[in-house]
């Protein structure tokens, strides 16, 4: 059996762990004791460590303020004849200038500060000054931020120029995805509910939903457990219960799920038959009674 049965026991009368400064009876006693029921009927439910306590969702906040300024600022300035490089250094400077890191730079070796990913990029995009945006180019930003500690992780989908109407819906029912992802994100319920939900909506539209990368927890480390899948089974997967932290991010493709890895780099995903793909990602809380967005 796996989760809370494995965790530290604490007294009825000691301190929480969730730092709130209660006795552990008048605090999360109970909730520990319905996540050991989940476990009982042999559901993976969450680990103590990477439940978030309300110290640590300020501080992912503060994070995710940056991580926002810096996509405000790209939706600003983003447009035909700009390199994928000039959005790193937009994303390096709001970062630097508002005391915060770029997470992705020397994250496992990654060379930049940001993820650029156009057309048929699938994640994982790495800026470069000869990849010049031009008119009909969909691109997903994808930027991730530490401060003090904290991580925030969103990403956004932008259009340049003039894209065509094919283009268009996919960066929209991408978009819709999320939405719908959110709706399922309910205490007590299960990331399969959700991931199920967001790969029915893109195979409603004719897309697929691609299944080898996901989301992720978040918040004290850049990529925590679980891993959050798209394609996913009603019922199954990690048990969601509040202060979870993770995100939602799927990558959508208009045809084959079938993605290669880029040879050059080592890092950039491609769809197997060139057609696009399009992705946002949301970070979120999970609370008492639903969700609250911390990035998008
Ligand atoms: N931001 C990506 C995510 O959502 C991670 C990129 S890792 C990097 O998980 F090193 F490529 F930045
Ligand atoms: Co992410």
């Amino acid at each position: 059996m796996q989760g809370i049965e494995l965790e530290e026991k604490i007294g009825r009368n000691e301190p929480c762990w969730c730092g709130s400064g209660r006795k552990y009876k008048a605090c999360h006693m109970a909730f520990d004791e319905r996540i050991n029921s989940f476990a009982r009927q042999g559901h993976i439910v969450p680990p103590r460590r990477i439940l978030k306590t309300a110290e640590d969702i300020a501080g992912i906040k503060e994070s995710s303020k940056i991580n926002r300024a810096c996509l405000d600022e790209v939706e600003k300035q983003i447009k035909a004849g700009m390199s994928t490089q000039d959005i790193d250094d937009i994303v390096a400077e709001v970062t630097r200038s508002m005391g915060g890191i770029p997470a992705p730079l020397n994250y496992e070796g990654y060379p930049k500060s940001v993820c650029t990913s156009v057309n048929d990029v699938v994640c994982h995009g790495i800026p470069d000054k000869n990849e010049i945006l031009k008119d009909g180019d969909i691109i997903n930003v994808d930027c991730s931020t530490i401060l003090n500690g904290y991580f925030s992780d969103s990403s956004r989908m932008y259009m340049i120029g003039e894209v065509s109407e094919d283009k268009k819906k996919l960066v929209q029912v991408t978009k819709e995805c999320i939405q719908v992802g959110l709706d399922h994100v309910k205490p007590w319920t299960f990331l399969g509910d959700m991931g199920n939900a967001v790969h029915q909506h893109a195979l409603d539209n004719g897309y697929t939903v691609v299944r080898q990368i996901g989301g992720h927890g978040i918040g004290l480390e850049f990529h925590e457990e679980p891993f959050v899948s798209f394609v996913s089974e009603p019922g199954t997967e990690m048990l969601m219960v509040p202060g979870m932290c993770f995100t939602i991010e799927p990558m959508v493709n208009m045809g084959t799920d079938e993605i290669w890895e880029d040879s050059g780099n080592g890092w950039t995903i491609r769809t197997d038959d060139g057609l696009p793909s399009a992705q946002w990602e949301v970070q979120l809380v999970v609370t008492e009674d639903g969700y609250e967005v911390l990035t998008w």
